[in-house]
């Protein structure tokens, strides 16, 4: 396989990509953009930030913030709302390692059926270490979360609610509107995992805290953010310690400089929080960008629903964000994604690190498409065509 044989050329910010990619929900091709605006810093022009001393230093500093700022804006929070971490999985388990510390028996932490790993295992640790209980929301048979259990989810017992705004499994979007006011009511706490939505420029209004990652929603890796509205990151407490976020250090003790660069302790991804903002900058210029992903997911899922043999996960009537995932009757997943590697269609096989779902739905692994901005018609009909090839492999 020479990369010459499989790359084309697209025009736009996208640059260029090759083969048929369908796997932007694990992580997405990155845009110019964000590549140029890291490389203006890294190409000799950097120095670390918030340690002072020199000009260039400050105007790192300078530049590190204005991207907070970008984010911020894009998020509809104030900068000091704004963390940057490694990614969402860095941003949760600060979550549930800051606001779980004074949980305790008789407190509860609600998760559902639908969450990535991510969104499940740091919540489920933190009950085991503090005696709260985990209370797992469960999914109806069609793999949508069951909101007639909500009140008997969500009670005066929750001290904190944690659910994803688009599942990376069915791509479906949560009823945020509704689990907010239940959260509310009872003086609960919602945070909301965002990795899958805010590439479909979605951002959780709802939320006291979201997270989400950065080679998700075309930027950088090694980048994420967690970020709060009205002023939740006052409540949170450090759990990593370092440089960078002590104001005074004793041998005894030490205290800590504010938020939120109290949360950011060691060198933070500054480069990287550049390409972030350059890609939140671009998403939100090219809303009709996002217009063409959900006519192609909605193309691959009606190709999809029109084979024999083909079951798709989730219910069939509803805006999927980008995401289609399914199953082929008397085929493996992995077989199936093979077919497509084979064709150029990279697709994405396994349990879509969501065991507790795949349970629920009594599946053993699916195969996942999922659609960005650069993804076309072609993209679609190789996809179609090297599905209906695998239906070739059933025994
Ligand atoms: C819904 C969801 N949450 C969290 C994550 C974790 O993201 P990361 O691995 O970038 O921390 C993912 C990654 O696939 C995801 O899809």
């Amino acid at each position: 396989m020479t990369r010459q044989a499989w790359m084309f050329e697209r025009d736009g910010e996208l640059g260029q990509l090759f083969g048929h990619y369908l796997d932007s929900a694990a992580t997405a091709q990155m845009l110019c953009a964000a590549n140029d605006a890291m490389t203006h810093l890294d190409r000799g022009m950097r120095a670390n930030v918030r340690r002072g001393g020199h000009r260039l230093g400050e105007r790192t500093d300078e530049l590190y913030e204005q991207a907070r700022g970008t984010v911020a804006r894009f998020l509809g929070t104030s900068a000091e709302q704004v963390v940057f971490t490694a990614g969402a999985t860095a941003g949760l388990n600060m979550l549930a390692g800051s606001l779980c510390q004074c949980f305790g028996e008789g407190d509860e932490i609600v998760v559902t059926e639908l969450e990535h790993h991510s969104n499940f295992v740091p919540w489920q640790q933190a009950a085991l270490r503090t005696g709260a209980a985990l209370k797992v929301w469960p999914v109806t048979s069609e793999g949508e979360l069951n909101m007639l259990l909500l009140e008997q989810m969500i009670t005066p017992r929750t001290r904190v609610v944690s659910v994803t705004q688009v599942s990376n499994v069915t791509g479906l979007v949560s009823d945020l509107t509704s689990i907010a006011r239940r959260v509310r009511d009872v003086g609960a706490l919602l945070v909301v995992d965002a990795a899958q939505a805010v590439p479909h420029g979605l951002m959780a209004e709802q939320a006291d805290f979201l997270v989400f990652s950065g080679h998700k929603a075309f930027g950088p890796t090694g980048i994420g953010v967690l970020a709060a509205r009205n002023g939740g990151l006052e409540g949170l407490q450090p759990v990593s310690f370092g440089g960078g976020m002590v104001a005074a250090v004793e041998q005894s003790g030490s205290t800590w400089v504010e938020m939120p660069w109290c949360l950011e302790p060691g060198t933070p991804p500054f480069s990287q929080a550049l390409g972030l903002a350059a890609a939140l900058d671009w998403l939100d210029r090219e809303r009709a960008a996002l217009e063409g992903v959900s006519r192609l997911t909605r193309l691959a899922l009606d190709g999809l629903l029109s084979m024999p043999g083909v079951r798709v996960i989730g219910p069939h009537n509803r805006e999927r964000m980008g995401i289609v995932s399914f199953t082929v009757d008397g085929v493996h997943p992995h077989d199936v994604a093979q077919v497509l590697d084979e064709r150029g269609v990279w697709v994405r096989s396994g349990q879509m690190c969501a065991q507790p779902l795949m349970r629920a739905l009594g599946l053993n692994a699916v195969v996942r498409a999922s659609f960005a901005p650069y993804n076309t018609l072609a993209d679609v009909a190789a996809l179609l065509a090297g599905v209906d090839s695998s239906l070739a492999l059933r025994g």
